[in-house]
């Protein structure tokens, strides 16, 4: 089966590895790459975007987005995470090709509509960009046959503050509008992805195998600093490659079926809050928004294996 997807995201380290896995793996057509602020500026993301897909080398093309949240201001980059550049201060050169013109909402919704029925989002980003297409083509959402996202936690915690995961943080009004919205969401959170670690082992073993791991291994550097000295951690949380792998091997992973709603409040903000479908509670906020698939668990070391496979027999 052929999967075609628009992969939204602000690369960042580990964007960067779910970015090469989508965009060299076989099953998958990416139709285009949108961006969005987050890891770092949008402008810096949507650089990344264009050297990531120059690496690939099938000429996909990058369409720039939001470069803020829908009603707040941009909190501060995490360069101590990313580096500057996004890239762990690596300093890449500027790739040969540019971003296109049209704006990252207006092409998703002119895909969408284009090949309904046809079209799997994954965003491993701030959701401002998927906000924004269904503000204003709300008609897009019986379309898109799903919508994956890295971000949220269930039961996990937060990573940004205590209770919010960073991608929801940073844009709460937008995942609102997104969890709302009726599109057929796949939550891949925390509750999975700090379950999911590469080694430093792993990111060896992708750097002997090619280029690309080359150059994965060599953008790591600041982001495994950032997990041995917060965590003591010999690995990363693999994050947004562990959402595309969710796509690609559902079998490796479990889920609940629940409704998702999002904290605005200052001290909750970007909490997501999951009411199972299974388990009544005294009060419900039921505005019978739809239900969506939260991912709990997870093969770990599948999801790495697969990781590794998919780098040596495609990406070059
Ligand atoms: O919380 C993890 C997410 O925040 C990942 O998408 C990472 O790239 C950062 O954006
Ligand atoms: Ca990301």
């Amino acid at each position: 089966i052929m999967n075609n997807i628009i992969f939204d995201t602000d690369p960042g380290v580990d964007d960067a590895f779910a970015l090469l896995y989508a965009l060299n793996h076989p099953n998958i057509n990416v139709l285009g790459i949108t961006t969005v602020f987050g890891n770092v500026p949008v402008e810096t993301s949507t650089k990344n975007a264009l050297i990531l897909s120059e690496m690939a080398g099938k000429g996909t093309i990058v369409y720039q987005g939001a470069n803020k949240p829908l009603e707040r201001k941009v909190i501060n980059y995490p360069s101590f995470i990313h580096g500057q550049d996004g890239f762990g201060d690596t300093n890449h050169p500027h790739p040969k090709f540019n971003a296109s013109k049209l704006d990252a909402a207006q092409f998703i919704i002119n895909e969408i509509n284009e090949n309904s029925g046809n079209i799997n989002l994954v965003a491993v980003g701030p959701l401002t960009n998927i906000a924004n297409s269904i503000k204003q083509d709300p008609s897009i959402a019986n379309k898109v046959n799903s919508l994956l996202i890295m971000g949220g936690s269930w039961l996990a915690g937060g990573n940004i503050t205590p209770v919010a995961e960073a991608n929801i943080y940073n844009d709460p009004e937008a995942a609102e509008i997104v969890f709302k919205s009726g599109l057929p969401i796949i939550m891949v959170g925390l509750d999975v992805t700090h379950k999911v670690f590469l080694s430093q082992k792993d990111i060896d073993k992708l750097s002997s195998l090619n280029n690309s791991g080359k150059f994965l291994k060599k953008i790591s550097n600041i982001y495994m600093k950032f997990y041995k000295d917060t965590r003591n951690m010999d690995g990363c949380f693999f994050h947004d490659a562990t959402a595309v792998i969710a796509m690609t091997n559902p079998e490796f992973f479990k889920y609940k079926v629940a409704r998702v709603y999002v904290s605005q409040d200052n001290l909750t903000r970007g909490q997501t809050v999951v009411y199972l479908k299974d388990l009544k509670h005294e009060t419900e906020i039921n505005d019978n928004r739809g239900f969506v698939q939260v991912l709990y668990d997870v093969e770990s070391k599948k999801v790495i294996s697969e990781y590794l496979k998919v780098a040596k027999n495609y990406m070059h």
